[in-house]
């Protein structure tokens, strides 16, 4: 059953702008795949990180590779984003970016432009159905995949950047943090700033990435994910955290990842606190919901809880995100007009 608290974050109207497609896949979606693909011998343990567990990094990005091999065809890429679509409504949030890596598969025919352009009629297809929620296509960049891959992704989703009506808006960087190096991905995120894509930047999700951080504020992006390492208090440096502000950058921040993830320690340590103190723009996001086993209705009652925010303050922070979608100001403006049409009496 569930009590007054949980129904105030659910029907709290939500933004998520940092939600990765093949992480957020739920149970009962695996469930699905589990039995369309018997011979894999996947178990549910496989795929998500239950309550109350913990996982490396390192062993994170092991349950990434598992739901790869049960997400492989253009109709389950179609089936996932329908259902994580769908489920990231029937929680409250009006407006999703979602983030997903392009892949080919030989075995089932699935190209990079069939993945993305299958993503695309998943959006339009919930779009049609009337599903009360406006999605949005970051796509994404594995920074284990080097430069020229970089700069092949950059390339095709410039072409969707004109041809998809404003789904495809932007790009991201992730993937396992501790691989690879962001000098050698410079130029094709440079390039997709130049053509008007905007940027969400997995940075400083590990410890010691000072000079890469430094050198991909520059370009600079438009959003930072996590940043858990970017303050002095984490081993970052105040440099990076004076650019972070002069540039009013936007941090997404993901708690129950980080703690899950062990980047983090526990709730009350998490880098929410320094930024939100701080007044610096941040937005509470979810990362994965399927493997992390979460919702954005219980991160932002986790952000709450744990660091006592008033439900007036966690509706101005739930509004607030609006201004940090990669969306046109027109849609900003009609999200802004839903919000005040929802907004109980008493936070007026
Ligand atoms: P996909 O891009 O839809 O396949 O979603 C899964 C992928 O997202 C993973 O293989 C990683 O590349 C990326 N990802 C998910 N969570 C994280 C994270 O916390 N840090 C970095 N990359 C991540
Ligand atoms: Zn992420």
């Amino acid at each position: 059953m569930d009590n007054e608290a949980d129904v105030f974050y659910r029907e709290l109207p939500k933004v998520e702008l940092h939600a990765h497609l093949n992480g957020s896949v739920s149970f009962q979606t695996i469930e699905k795949l589990i039995h369309s693909k018997p011979q894999l011998n996947i178990e549910h343990s496989m795929t998500a990180i239950g309550k109350g567990q913990r996982r490396t990094l390192d062993e994170c990005f092991q349950v990434f590779k598992v739901i790869h091999q049960l997400v492989d065809s253009e109709d389950d890429i179609f089936m996932v984003a329908t259902d994580v679509i769908k489920e990231f409504a029937a929680d409250g949030v009006k407006y999703l970016e979602l983030r997903s890596t392009p892949r080919e598969e030989i075995t089932t025919g699935l190209t990079k432009r069939r993945y993305i352009e299958t993503v695309i009629q998943a959006i339009q297809q919930c779009k049609k159905k009337g599903v009360d929620i406006d999605v949005r296509f970051l796509v994404a960049i594995d920074r284990r995949n080097g430069s020229q891959v970089a700069m092949e992704t950059v390339q095709l989703v410039e072409e969707f950047f004109l041809s998809s009506d404003g789904l495809v808006i932007g790009i991201d960087l992730s993937g396992d943090p501790t691989v690879g190096h962001g000098r050698d991905l410079l130029s094709a995120l440079q390039r997709a700033k130049n053509s008007g894509l905007k940027l969400s930047l997995h940075l400083s999700e590990v410890p010691s990435q000072h000079d890469e951080t430094d050198l991909l504020l520059n370009i600079p992006p438009d959003r930072i994910g996590h940043g858990t390492f970017l303050h002095p208090e984490m081993g970052g440096s105040q440099g990076l955290v004076d650019k972070v502000v002069q540039k009013s950058i936007p941090l997404e921040l993901c708690l129950t990842s980080n703690v899950k993830g062990q980047t983090v320690q526990c709730y009350s340590d998490h880098h929410f606190k320094y930024w939100y103190q701080m007044g610096h723009p941040v937005v509470i996001c979810t990362d994965d919901k399927g493997v992390f086993a979460t919702d954005l209705s219980h991160e932002y009652k986790m952000a709450a809880t744990t660091f006592g925010l008033s439900r007036e303050a966690v509706w101005k922070l739930s509004q607030q995100a609006i201004d940090y979608i990669f969306a046109p100001d027109s849609v900003k403006e009609l999200l802004k007009q839903k919000w005040r049409d929802l907004q109980p009496q008493e936070f007026k």
